[in-house]
This record gives structure tokens, sequence and C-alpha cells, in this order.
């Protein structure tokens, strides 16, 4: 079969790229970048620079850039669905992988590519069917990938033998793109199974992954829009966070696509990290109910927000490891939804706790960062469009989030990355070195 124009330009630029990824650690292994301190060992790796990313940096103030462009910028320059605001999706693919925007037949090669790889194996809904219907969601989506193990290009042809070091980003790639392919019809499968009466809705041919997607939850336009945007919002936010790491260290042990990113929406699954919009929403609800759904006034919803770190817990949506701004994927949302769902009470109130919380969670002064993160917004949206099982949302972040961390893990094989070990210490190192003022040898 004649080798796709998105594979062939991968190729390209993974060629490319190789040798100054072999320089560096070749030559210039031994320049240091980073100390790191007590602090950092017990408080999770915080800030330590010690992973490699091309496709998405985030900085600390002025939020993601995929491939160098800001996302205002990244939604300006992509192909657009016709007929519609959002970009295609797939474009959006095409550009994480090569760092080049697509142009519109470049961006539909990749429409049809998916398309033809979309269709789910029956195994996998007899999986899903064969759970309890009170299961998680997001536990049904990582069974469902995981379940898909099996059909691993990538295990396949290690297992055969002989497959070399620098052609593993092939097999990865094709997991990849099947892997992909696949999780919208799952997750709207999920959807419908477990909350619209097993009533399921098949995939339009004339639609593209996202229309496709909002096509089968069976929730009318504009949600196509909302569902393209919200993809690609979620996608990626370089490396560290615990869904991107979570693939990309068990792709290191050469583990396949299905394996990795069933273990990366395990990470995203926790509540500090993808479940936080499932808690926003409730949080919200809650505040509602208790005012007999009327939207509060500042003063009670500052109580509110106060009740809730007294209680401690965290203010679900606001702070971020990295960050120290508003998000601006929160920013995309609220530019969204001021055009789209202006007069929506849970909106307001969702800017209402914008004016708010910044500074109760300042004066709380735990936080490094009280700005909200783009779970603060996501929910209310869904909500808005009745998707209004708020325990799905995890699984909207999980589909999107597969663009990036695919991405990422079919370049750690085209550029070789190592198998990942940091290492460990025992408290009473710690100790030690505590005392001696740091520890002897660790360069200065
Ligand atoms: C995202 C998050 C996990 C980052 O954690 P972090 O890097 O440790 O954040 P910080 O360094 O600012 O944390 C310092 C302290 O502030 C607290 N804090 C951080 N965000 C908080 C919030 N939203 N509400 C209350 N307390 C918060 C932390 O729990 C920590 O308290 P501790 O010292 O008692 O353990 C954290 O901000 C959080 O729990 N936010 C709410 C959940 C959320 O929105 N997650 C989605 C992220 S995209």
């Amino acid at each position: 079969m004649a080798m796709s124009n998105l594979k062939a330009k991968l190729l390209e630029k993974i060629e490319a790229h190789r040798p100054r990824t072999t320089k560096l650690n070749k030559e210039f292994g031994n320049v240091v970048i980073d100390k790191v301190n007590i602090g950092q060992c017990i408080g999770g790796a915080r800030d330590i620079r010690s992973l490699v990313t091309d496709i998405s940096y985030l900085d600390p103030f002025e939020g993601i850039r995929f491939r160098g462009k800001t996302i205002p910028e990244t939604f300006a320059a992509l192909p657009k669905v016709p007929g519609k605001e959002q970009p295609f999706v797939e474009g959006f693919f095409w550009f994480l992988l090569t760092g080049e925007v697509p142009t519109m037949a470049q961006t539909q090669e990749v429409v049809a590519d998916w398309k033809s790889r979309s269709a789910i194996p029956a195994y996998v809904i007899d999986v899903l069917r064969a759970m309890p219907r009170d299961s998680h969601p997001m536990t049904m989506l990582s069974a469902a990938v995981l379940t898909m193990q099996r059909d691993s290009v990538f295990a396949k042809k290690y297992g055969e033998g002989g497959l070399k070091k620098n052609d593993m980003w092939d097999p990865m790639y094709e997991d990849s793109m099947n892997l992909l392919a696949k999780l919208p019809p799952i997750a709207a499968y999920i959807y419908r199974m477990k909350y619209k009466s097993d009533i399921h809705i098949a995939p339009d041919a004339n639609l593209d992954w996202g229309g496709n997607f909002a096509h089968m939850m069976g929730v009318a336009p504009p949600y196509d829009e909302l569902a393209r945007m919200y993809f690609i919002l979620h996608s990626d936010h370089e490396s560290g966070n615990v869904s991107a790491h979570t693939t990309h260290l068990v792709a290191s042990a050469l583990s396949d696509a299905y394996y990795s990113f069933s273990a990366g929406l395990n990470g995203l699954a926790g509540p500090l990290h993808g479940l936080a919009n499932q808690e926003v929403l409730g949080w919200i609800q809650n505040v509602m109910k208790k005012l007999n759904n009327k939207v509060p006034t500042k003063e009670e919803l500052e109580k509110f927000l106060w009740d809730t770190l007294n209680s401690g817990q965290v203010i679900p949506g606001y702070g971020h490891a990295v960050l120290r701004k508003t998000d601006p994927r929160y920013v995309a949302q609220n530019e969204y939804s001021k055009k789209h769902l202006p007069n929506d009470p849970m909106f307001q109130l969702v800017n209402m706790i914008y004016e708010v919380a910044p500074g109760v969670l300042t004066k709380h002064g735990k936080t490094k960062n009280p700005w909200p993160n783009v779970d603060a917004h996501s929910g209310v949206i869904q909500w808005y469009y009745g998707v209004r099982e708020w325990d799905f949302y995890t699984v909207l972040f999980g589909v999107g989030r597969a663009l990036g961390v695919l991405a990422n893990i079919t370049w750690d094989r085209g550029l070789g990355y190592a198998i990942e070990r940091p290492k460990s210490v025992t408290t009473d190192m710690l100790e030690q070195w505590a005392k001696d003022g740091g520890r002897k040898g660790a360069e200065d």
C-alpha cells in the first residue's frame, strides 16, 4: 500500500530531526540544565526539566502553544470545516504530528483515512456490554482501549522480531491512527448505552471526526462545533501532566499505544486531573440547589467558596501545576460561550466565580495559582447543549487528550527516547543531606 501523505511527511520530519536528538545526547549529554531540591523530590517532581517534546510547550504566564502557535493562532491557521467556524480536528492532528499547517487536500486525506479505520470491533462492544452498567464511563473507555491491544500492529511487528529501533515509529503511528479513528464512536457508544436507553446512532459517512461524534451522541448542531473546539483545546499540555506523562512512561517500555493510552486515561480519571470538570459541575449545581436554583449573590458565592475550602476540599477548576494565570483554554471556552450561550444562568455563575474565587484563593494563601484552568468552564457548555450526565465529561477530555499523547509517543519512537527510570532516595538520605546542606557530589 502506498504511504499516505501524512505518514510520508512524518517520516521526512523524523529523519530530519533525529540527528539533532542524537547529537544532543552523544555530545552534550553532560550539560546541566536543572538542579533538584528536597521539595521537588517530595513534591511530585514539580518544575524539574526532564522531559522533551516538540508538540506543545506550556509557558507559566502565556499558556499553551501548540507547535509554536498560541490557541487563537492555531484556530486561525487551520483549514475549517466547510460552512462552519471551527477547524477540522483531522487537520489539527496533522499539525501536531508534523509541525506544519496542512492544506485542505491534506486535511481531507486524514478525514478519509480515519473514516476507513473507524469501525469498532464487535468484541469491544461485547466487553462494554459485559461490564456493570453503572461502571464509570472512564473505566469503560479505558477497558475498551485496552481490549483492542490484541490488534496492535506494534505488538505484532515487535513479536515477529527484527523491528529496528528507527522503524518503530511506523507501527506506533498505525496503532495511533487506528485508535484515534475509533475513539469517537466508542465514546458515543458508551454514552448512548449508559444514558440514552441503549439506542445507538450509526455514523454519517459525510461527516468529519468531530461532526460525526456529535451526530453519534445524538446532539444537534452547533454541538459539532463545540466538539471540534473541545477536542483541540484538550489535546496536549506538554508532557509532564499525569495523562501525558503516564502515556509516555508506559510507551517508554515499548508497550504499544493501547497499553500506553489506556494507562494515561486511568490517570486522567483522577479528581486532581481530568475528573475536575465533572467536579466543577457538581459544585456549581450544589450551590444552585442550596439556593433553590437561583444564581447566588457574590456574597453568597464567597461563603460557598470558603465553606468548600474550610471543609478541606479544593475548589475544582482552579489552580494549576505550571500555569500562573488564567488558562487560555478557559478563555477560548469563555469566548465561545459569550457568543453561543450569553444568557445561560450557569455561564453567568461561571463568570461570577471568576470574579470571586481568585480573591478567596489568594486570601486562603495556599495555591500558587488562584486562576481558573480548562476544567472550570467545560462542563457548563456541555450542560447547556443537553449533555448533562457529568460523569461523562472526563471521557470527552480523554478523546481529545488522545490527539496529543498519541502524537507524542509516535515521536518518542521516531527519536528512540529511552525507557524512563528516575532514581529514588530514602527519607534517611534526605534527612542526612538536609543536615549537610546538600548531597555531597551533587553539582552546584
Ligand atoms: C491542579 C492542582 C492539582 C495543582 O496542584 P499543585 O501543583 O500542587 O498546586 P499548588 O502548588 O498551587 O498547591 C499548593 C497548595 O495549594 C492547594 N491548592 C491548589 N489548588 C487549590 C484549589 N483549587 N483549591 C484549594 N486549594 C488548592 C494545594 O492543595 C496545596 O495544598 P497543600 O499544601 O495543603 O497540599 C491543584 O491546583 C488542584 O487541586 N486544583 C483543583 C483541581 C483541578 O482543577 N484540577 C484540574 C487541573 S487541569
